[in-house]
């Protein structure tokens, strides 16, 4: 095992050893994505209050040749790596093409989830018979540092989705810098982010009627009930979503709505909670195109282009390394 990505990863147990402890309380949002997450977070991606996914398909589906022109130019082999590939639904679209004009690449895709990237490896053979696929199962960072995919070939480095949104900016800027240490001078990156809009559509992705981002949510509780033994009742917490237009970030919690205390067995430790005390779970913050503009010069990247939605509700930019 690399020490690493142990490093890296922490364990399930010592991060909510740490968040739990914290004041205020708070859980990683990572730990969203266990198999039961992966299906919730699929059918987040159909719900219409959902528009990241839709605006960002629309995209990618009408500008794909734009967006690789650049790397199909040089003529010459590439990596194509992906950050949180996800079910790679959108991905897809792009690899279609780059197989449609025999473009000669090797597609990494990168996924703290070992359940979705089997899932993805899987479907990518049926539909895709023709495509070389070697998937990584690690974190953003950790897979940044190792770069084993890296060789002379140039490199395109996809992170869709508002991925990065879900840092708070101090930490996008970090992950931002192990964006540049995992490539060199001349590699490309494709980042998708989330603008800033009417506030009310920005709370309704995250507040659907139906229940499957709440559901979402308190999986954290159920996943800490399954795999750590710990005994949190569900329907005494509170999916509580709010969007603050001034910093641009949408932050979910989930809210104890009574006063109790929960046992987790495999830290042999009881946690207290107040009533209405709230545990942190997720960020997605919204960025402006300016915003945008600055990270890329703060973290040694040139901006090549940006192409938006018909709303101009999402953007995926396209960097060049300094
Ligand atoms: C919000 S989904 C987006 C998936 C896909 N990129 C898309 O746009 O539809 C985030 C994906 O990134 C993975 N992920 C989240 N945090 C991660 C991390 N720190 N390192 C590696 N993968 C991570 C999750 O397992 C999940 O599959």
């Amino acid at each position: 095992m690399n020490p690493q990505k142990n490093l890296d990863l922490g364990t399930f147990a010592q991060d909510v050893l740490i968040g739990l402890s914290s004041k205020p309380k708070s859980l990683p949002s990572k730990y969203f994505y266990d198999a039961k997450g992966d299906k919730l977070f699929q059918a987040i991606m159909a719900m219409p209050e959902y528009y990241l996914t839709r605006k960002e398909f629309e995209i990618l589906e009408n500008q794909f040749d734009k967006i690789l022109a650049s790397q199909l130019a040089h003529g010459k082999p590439f990596n194509l790596v992906e950050l949180g590939a996800g079910d790679g639904l959108k991905t897809k679209i792009l690899l279609r093409h780059l197989l449609q004009v025999q473009a000669d690449f090797e597609y990494y895709p990168i996924d703290f989830s070992g359940s979705v990237l089997k899932e993805l490896k899987d479907s990518l053979t049926e539909e895709m018979p023709g495509l070389q696929v070697f998937p990584i199962e690690d974190t953003y960072r950790g897979s940044l540092l190792q770069r084993s995919w890296a060789n002379e070939r140039p490199t395109l480095i996809l992170f869709l989705g508002g991925n990065i949104g879900n840092f708070p900016l101090k930490e996008a800027k970090d992950v931002l810098d192990h964006l540049r240490l995992g490539t060199k001078p001349g590699d490309q990156v494709l980042l998708g982010f989330d603008l800033k809009k009417h506030p009310q559509v920005i709370l309704d992705a995250y507040h659907d009627p139906s229940g499957i981002t709440r559901e979402f949510n308190l999986n954290l509780l159920g996943r800490m009930n399954r795999e750590l033994g710990a005994n949190f009742d569900l329907d005494t917490f509170l999916h509580w979503p709010s969007y603050n237009p001034v910093n641009g970030e949408c932050r979910s919690h989930l809210v104890s709505l009574k006063k109790q205390e929960v046992f987790v067995s495999a830290l042999d430790q009881s946690f207290k909670f107040r009533a209405y005390e709230p545990i942190f779970t997720e960020i997605s913050k919204k960025y402006s195109l300016p915003e945008i503009a600055k990270l890329a010069k703060n973290a040694g990247f040139k901006s090549v282009d940006k192409f938006t939605d018909s709303e101009n509700y999402f953007a995926d930019v396209l960097w060049e390394r300094l």
